[in-house]
């Protein structure tokens, strides 16, 4: 029942949509009660699938994902992702592994990204609900198309570092560990756009600057990848202007009657810098949408596919879905 349900409202949102539904991606198992093969969800991750499990308990998510986690010699990842959370102000620890999702406004949307950076390099992502009985709130996964000639107007907001001497092994651990800088990877390009810049170790100055993008190596597919980190989309405008007209197009918008404006609808409307370029039929080959339901569990490669949230009329329910990253 459950199941059809979905079915119906996914269904009566397609239509029109630019990015073609892709249901044969997503890799349906059931829970209850029984032990979920972890092999059988490596095999469909390295198939380049979507996994939802269904009817899970909170603290067996926090089992499937370490047992997935360590598959791919994730664990460490695992570990420091739910650890960094005590740091942050806008997300609170829940469970062993997992994390509240961003806060988000009346009527906000969250477009489409791969959580983090190609600093962190996050591999795996991971979503479990708690509830969602909002008359909005899907989940819309796409799949990165590498082929993509968008990629090369994209720009992505990194931290470089340049040095006026010759650094010491001891002083490029001290940066990568206050700075989150590999030196001398990281070395600012003639061609990177600074943004801002700070002198933090004497001789040593770290940059905020607009680069260009670089692949990230795959665990889980082994080869390179381009990427639409969290730092290419939410600083893009034409990020929420596609997202909008994508969610639009799908039938999955809710409009505040009182404010029409986008920025208001755009989780990272603040982070925006100008526009890259982003356009949506030509970065994704094809989607996954589902309306997750208590108890049901993502899991899905952090490279080759995007996660977003379609918005939900304010007091319509409760959505309450936790992350966790590898
Ligand atoms: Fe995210």
């Amino acid at each position: 029942m459950r199941d059809r349900i979905n079915e119906i409202y996914v269904k009566s949102m397609l239509e029109e949509c630019c990015i073609h539904e892709d249901k044969s991606r997503l890799v349906t198992l059931k829970s209850k009660g029984k032990a979920i093969d972890i092999s059988l969800v490596i095999k469909s991750l390295r198939n380049d699938q979507v996994i939802l499990i269904q009817n899970v308990e909170p603290d067996e998510a926090d089992s499937i994902m370490l047992s997935i986690a360590e598959k791919f010699e994730l664990s460490e990842s695992l570990e420091v992702q739910s650890g960094f959370v005590s740091n942050l102000e806008h997300r609170n620890n829940v469970g062993r592994y997992f994390m509240s999702v961003n806060k988000r406004k009346d009527y906000q949307f969250i477009s489409s990204h791969s959580e983090g950076d190609s600093f962190i390099k996050i591999q795996l992502a991971s979503f479990y609900c708690f509830e969602n009985s909002t008359d909005g709130g899907a989940s819309i996964l796409m799949n990165v198309n590498q082929q993509s000639d968008v990629w090369a107007g994209l720009r992505e907001k990194v931290r470089r570092g340049k040095s006026n001497r010759t650094l010491t092994p001891s002083e490029i651990s001290q940066i990568k560990i206050m700075v989150q800088l590999n030196m001398p990877e990281d070395t600012l390009k003639e061609s990177d756009e600074i943004l801002s810049q700070n002198t933090v170790v004497p001789g040593f100055t770290v940059f905020e600057v607009l680069t260009s993008l670089r692949k990230t190596h795959c665990k889980v597919l082994d080869k390179k990848l381009y990427v639409y980190w969290d730092s290419i989309s939410s600083i893009d405008h034409d990020s929420a202007l596609e997202y909008y007209d994508f969610l639009k197009k799908c039938k999955l918008l809710k409009l505040n009657p009182n404010n029409l404006d986008i920025r208001t609808l755009d989780n990272a409307s603040a982070r925006r810098l100008g526009n890259f370029g982003s356009k949506y039929d030509q970065l994704f080959k094809c989607k996954i949408t589902h309306k997750m339901q208590p108890g049901d569990f993502i899991i899905q490669n952090n490279l080759s596919w995007t996660h977003s949230a379609s918005n939900w009329t304010p007091g319509s329910g409760t959505r309450n879905i936790v992350g966790s990253f590898a």
